[in-house]
């Protein structure tokens, strides 16, 4: 066993870790049952979490690779009460079904506005890649990333 420091959602976590385990098995085994576990191969997209700023899928991410650094889930974006523009528009939009595959859709379209705060629909696509989604068809996912982006400038917008 290894001991490890995770940081979840601006929360220290020392846990002994075996050195097979996967971040994504580490969260779901603290209570983050918002990462889903899919495939556990890289292919579904399910487990996306915010890895030191940089989305990544956890089921590829050792336990021990992530001692000393932070995590965040879709916790860390808002909840029912004070929704982020992303979950609003998700729901808004009706881009949310059974919702397996929303927590990590949400966390890689996070990662895109902070980068590019007014998306092309390709690019949306792009960063949205990678996370399969078995009910919507992604057009009202791509509609609400546009939604949320265009919501987000206008709130700095009047901010400045
Ligand atoms: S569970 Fe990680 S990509 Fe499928
Ligand atoms: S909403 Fe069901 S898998 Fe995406």
């Amino acid at each position: 066993m290894i001991q490890i420091t995770v940081n979840v959602n601006g929360e220290d976590f020392d846990v002994d870790v075996m050195p097979e385990l996967t971040l994504l098995d580490l969260l779901r085994e603290l209570g983050f049952h918002s990462v889903k576990k899919g495939c556990g191969e890289g292919d579904c997209g399910a487990c996306g979490v915010i890895l030191d700023g940089i989305y990544c899928k956890s089921c590829l991410v050792l336990a021990m690779q992530a001692d000393g650094r932070s995590v965040l889930t879709v916790e860390s974006m808002g909840n029912v009460d004070e929704p982020h523009p992303l979950q609003k528009a998700f729901v808004d939009e009706g881009a949310v079904q059974c919702g397996y595959c929303i927590p990590s859709m949400l966390l890689a379209a996070d990662a895109l506005l902070s980068e590019n705060e007014d998306p092309t629909d390709d690019e949306i696509k792009e960063a949205l890649d990678g996370n399969l989604c078995r009910c919507t068809g992604y057009v009202k996912q791509i509609n609400a990333v546009k939604k949320a982006a265009k919501v987000l400038r206008e709130e700095e917008n009047d901010n400045e």
